[in-house]
């Protein structure tokens, strides 16, 4: 496939455009700073300029497009990545406006080029656990994409505005847009360098729901959405299998989460982040884990 991707050159970006020139695609990453990967053209522009976005989704994705002489060719996906990934980066208003207007401006004129998906990052911070003032407990465990989003922070409002705006582009011109509710990254080099610390005091992954994401099975869950058609608009949360820490999913309950409806039955090493639906709608499957590298 041709594919728009914005925010290529980021910490997750990078790991998931990687992943899809493996899968034999072709990529355009479109960031304020270059990516430096080979087979990867950059187009730098700003996702907050509406008219910036009208053009690149017009875009040659390289000066070997130019040879054919048969004019640009579309796009079949766009996948959107860029934004300002935390509170405490920008302002609080600065990431609010960053995040929506963007998310706007790449969806707007993704579907009003007649690209028919779209695939956007969104967050576990949806959920109101992440940034909460103090501690604030997940209404139920596991946590699935149907509990509550009410946040309190600029960001995961950001992120819930944007769910709203996919929808509505959705409902209106009948394409597939799916988001991603994406727990913490977790880059190929990170679980040497902070697992151990994890494993220490797990308490330290409490905002986290004590999840990840390999950032390489992250690749493998746009290229599921990729490969998956006709869902119309559909959110996922994406992490891996097993929690992030040493303890026994017991031992987190009644450590970090007394009190706490549990649904079902949850394995001993079982994520808290439920990835259930991107498993039966999308057929992903995560291959990495800590464990692997830790032991
Ligand atoms: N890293 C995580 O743990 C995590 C977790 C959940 C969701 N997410 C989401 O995943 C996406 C990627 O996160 P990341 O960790 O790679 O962040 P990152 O900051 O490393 O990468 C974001 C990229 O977006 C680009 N960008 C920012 N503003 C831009 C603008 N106005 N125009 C064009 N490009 C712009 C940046 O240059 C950067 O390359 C974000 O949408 C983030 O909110 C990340």
């Amino acid at each position: 496939m041709r594919i728009l991707f914005t925010g290529g050159s980021g910490k997750a970006g990078r790991h998931v455009v990687a992943y899809l020139l493996e899968q034999g695609h072709r990529v355009l990453n479109v960031d304020r700073v270059p990516l430096d990967l080979a087979g990867v053209d950059n187009r730098i522009a700003d996702i907050t300029d509406a008219g910036q976005m009208y053009d690149v989704m017009h875009s040659l994705a390289g000066l070997d497009e130019l040879e054919p002489g048969t004019g640009v060719p579309s796009f079949d996906a766009v996948v959107h990545f860029a934004a300002v990934p935390r509170i405490l980066i920008t302002s609080d208003n600065e990431c609010y406006r960053v995040n929506t207007m963007g998310t706007y401006n790449v969806i707007d004129a993704a579907v009003k080029s007649g690209i028919r998906k779209v695939i956007f990052a969104s967050s576990e911070t949806t959920y109101g656990v992440c940034f909460a003032d103090g501690e604030r407990k997940p209404e139920y465990l596991p946590i699935d994409e149907d509990h509550p989003t009410t946040p309190e922070d600029s960001y995961a409002l950001s992120k819930v505005c944007n769910e709203v705006t996919a929808r509505g582009f959705q409902a209106r011109f009948g394409v597939d847009i799916y988001g991603l509710r994406i727990n913490n990254v977790i880059e190929p080099h990170e679980y040497a360098q902070d697992f151990p610390g994890y494993m220490a005091d797990p308490g330290v992954r409490r905002r986290n729901i004590f999840a990840y994401i390999d950032a390489r099975d992250l690749g493998q869950m746009v290229e599921c959405c990729l490969h998956t058609d006709g869902l119309g608009y559909e959110v996922f949360n994406v992490s891996n299998d097993d929690h992030s820490v040493g303890l026994s999913s017991a031992e987190l309950i009644e450590r970090y989460y007394q009190g706490v409806p549990v649904k079902g039955e949850i394995g001993a090493a079982e994520t808290f982040y439920a990835n259930a639906k991107a498993k039966r709608m999308l057929g992903y499957q995560p291959a990495h884990s800590w464990r692997d590298v830790l032991g």
